[in-house]
């Protein structure tokens, strides 16, 4: 267990591709645990690998309100999107900003699980915001890229 170094925009590993994860290895596990203590130290709901600059495709999301309902995607997928949010977004690598981003309203997800099992993750609101926007970080995208208007400081008004 230990926590990482979050890449912060302008790091050239954000704007790389990740590569998919063929095996669940000792190396992969510990990355996954360290993933999940760095995204609760910072208090985020989701954290992707290429944040704490590994290339892998393995993504990390709790939007539960006791942030104890932690879920693990391997190689995720959307399979099926519909309906359309538009609302604030911000990012660990984007400190202290936020924008407004329109997403799908509702997200099938098809991923392996920390087990290499295969699961679907089925998400509305915040939790389909949230696969959208960790997804895009294994492309090499950064919510900045989408933001409706100007990128705002916290505690700015909306
Ligand atoms: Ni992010």
């Amino acid at each position: 267990m230990a926590i990482r170094k979050i890449r912060v925009e302008g790091d050239p590993i954000l704007y790389k591709t990740s590569k998919e994860v063929s095996a669940m290895t000792n190396r992969n596990r510990e990355l996954i645990e360290d993933m999940l203590d760095t995204m609760y130290e910072a208090n985020g709901v989701g954290l992707a690998a290429p944040q704490i600059g590994v290339l892998k495709r393995i993504v990390v999301i709790d939007v539960s309100e006791e942030g104890n309902e932690p879920m693990v995607l391997i190689n995720p997928v959307i399979v099926e999107k519909d309906g359309e949010q538009t609302g604030s977004e911000g990012c660990l690598s984007v400190p202290g900003k936020h924008g407004i981003v329109t997403r799908a309203e509702h997200v099938i997800c098809s991923a392996l699980d920390e087990n290499m099992k295969e699961r679907k993750i089925e998400g509305t609101g915040l939790l389909a915001r949230a696969i959208q926007h960790e997804l895009d970080h294994l492309e090499g995208v950064i919510y900045t890229s989408k933001v409706e208007g100007d990128l705002m400081e916290n505690g700015e008004e909306d």
